[in-house]
């Protein structure tokens, strides 16, 4: 934990500043919590976030310094559990339980030499060479999604009936999962990532923001109990699927502990469908605001690529990694010490004024585009192509039969430190 005492006040993030960077309710309001970082880039870059209940930990707002950091992963390792924020309340329980509940053994929580050994173990599968014989099967799913669209006549929530759908069925598909697990994966992904909210988390939903954590334990064992069976089966009877892959994978010759491989299949289930619905929603949004653009868009389908990676830069919606210090280290002239925490804001990198040109402008068209919505360095997503074949179909499909999008309502978000997934986005279209 950053240590107090070494620190001048002015390095201090102000406390108001502080309450609304642990708060999962404040990234339901994109605004605001912009507005707090810009603030950050402008007069603190790298400061001191002391809020109570939670260990002090460095906020990282800058473009430059998220690079410096993620691509250094002996001096800032990601260092198990304390990967993602988590309150000191939260952390006691997680050490309490870990021998009944242990914390997801996925690759964003492990340090090296472990990660590459288990990163490797799936990393050609995600590779563009080897999600390149996807795209037909990826295509039917969104050319489904838009029908689904279509079927509802000239309105509905484009979070709940499209975006939220359609990532999760190509990820279950590349697991090997049925279609009948759909509602159960949705629920439980959103119940992981999203404790603080009463929309998805049946348990915690009234829970103090200082007993705040990224996950939802309770969860996470709910997951681990579902996946048991499909390891036995999957090992039983291998099929061509990427849960057979991992649980058929041998580390030292030896098949992986069934918790190892439940950790790979939450991780990879998870992270790839909360993200991917969220960018491709919150672009939709965009362009809805934006008809020109929408209209650019429709008239040069070349230029979707690009449409993708502003997508994610504007919705960054993987919000925060967590990293610490294993040395003592100097950036922008401050002293960060040997087990320091520190927190990479992406959200706020992929608006970093050095970097972007009008960062608070949608340009779907934006070239060069280095976002940083996907991290950098070897923690960088592994599913980083996948997600980006995803949304490139998407919008082929997407521009191909829908003419305009009206929003009719609030975009809403979910009360999350770690995904920020939209859950509601109301809006009248036409389609051709
Ligand atoms: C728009 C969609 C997505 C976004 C914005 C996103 C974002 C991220 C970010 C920021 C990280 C951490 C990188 C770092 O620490 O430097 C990450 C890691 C990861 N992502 Fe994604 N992700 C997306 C889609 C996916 C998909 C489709 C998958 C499915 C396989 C996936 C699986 C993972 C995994 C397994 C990791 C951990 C990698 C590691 O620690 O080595 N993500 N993602």
């Amino acid at each position: 934990m950053a240590s107090k005492h070494l620190i001048s006040d002015s390095a201090v993030v102000p406390a108001h500043i502080a309450k609304q960077v642990v708060s999962p309710a404040a990234y339901a309001d994109w605004d605001a919590i912009h507005e707090a970082f810009t603030e950050l880039r402008k007069t603190l870059p790298l400061g001191l976030v002391e809020a109570p209940g939670f260990d002090p930990f460095w906020l990282v707002t800058k473009h430059a310094d998220l690079m410096e950091i993620s691509r250094q992963p002996l001096i800032f390792s990601n260092n198990d559990h304390r990967c993602a924020l988590l309150s000191q309340s939260a952390e006691r329980q997680y050490l309490e339980t870990r021998d009944e509940v242990p914390f997801i053994r996925a690759l964003v929580t492990m340090d090296a030499p472990e990660h590459s050994v288990y990163r490797r173990l799936t990393f050609k599968n995600f590779t563009p060479k080897g999600i390149r014989g996807l795209e037909e099967s990826i295509r039917a799913l969104a050319v489904e999604s838009i029908d689904e669209m279509a079927a509802q006549g000239s309105s509905c929530d484009f979070a709940e009936s499209v975006a939220l759908r359609y990532p999760l069925r190509v990820i279950l598909s590349l697991m090997g999962l049925p279609r009948e697990d759909e509602d159960m994966m949705l629920r439980l992904t959103q119940e992981v990532f999203n404790p603080q909210d009463p929309d998805m988390s049946k348990t915690r939903s009234d829970v103090d923001e200082s007993e705040a954590s990224s996950y939802d334990l309770g969860a996470l064992a709910e997951f681990n109990q579902f996946f048991s069976d499909l390891i036995k089966a999957r090992r039983a009877n291998p099929t061509d699927d990427i849960a057979s892959l991992i649980a058929n994978a041998r580390v030292d010759d030896k098949l992986l502990p069934d918790w190892d491989v439940a950790s790979q299949y939450i991780a990879i289930l998870t992270a790839g469908h909360d993200t991917t619905s969220s960018s491709t929603a919150g672009g939709v949004a965009a362009l809805a605001a934006a008809p020109d653009q929408f209209t650019m868009m429709k008239n040069d389908r070349s230029l979707i690529p690009a449409l993708v990676e502003e997508c994610v830069r504007w919705t960054s919606p993987l919000l925060s990694f967590m990293r610490t210090a294993e040395r003592d280290y100097t950036l922008r002239d401050q002293t960060i010490r040997k087990g320091d925490w520190l927190m990479l804001s992406y959200p706020s990198a992929n608006r970093d004024e050095d970097v972007f040109e009008e960062p608070f402008v949608f340009k779907a068209n934006r070239t060069p585009n280095p976002q940083i919505g996907f991290g950098y360095g070897p923690h960088i997503c592994l599913g980083q192509h996948l997600g980006r074949l995803e949304m490139r179909i998407f919008f082929e499909e997407f521009f191909r039969r829908v003419n305009s999008v009206e929003l009719t309502g609030h975009v809403e978000r979910s009360r999350s430190i770690n995904v920020s997934a939209i859950k509601r986005m109301p809006i009248k279209f036409t389609m051709s």
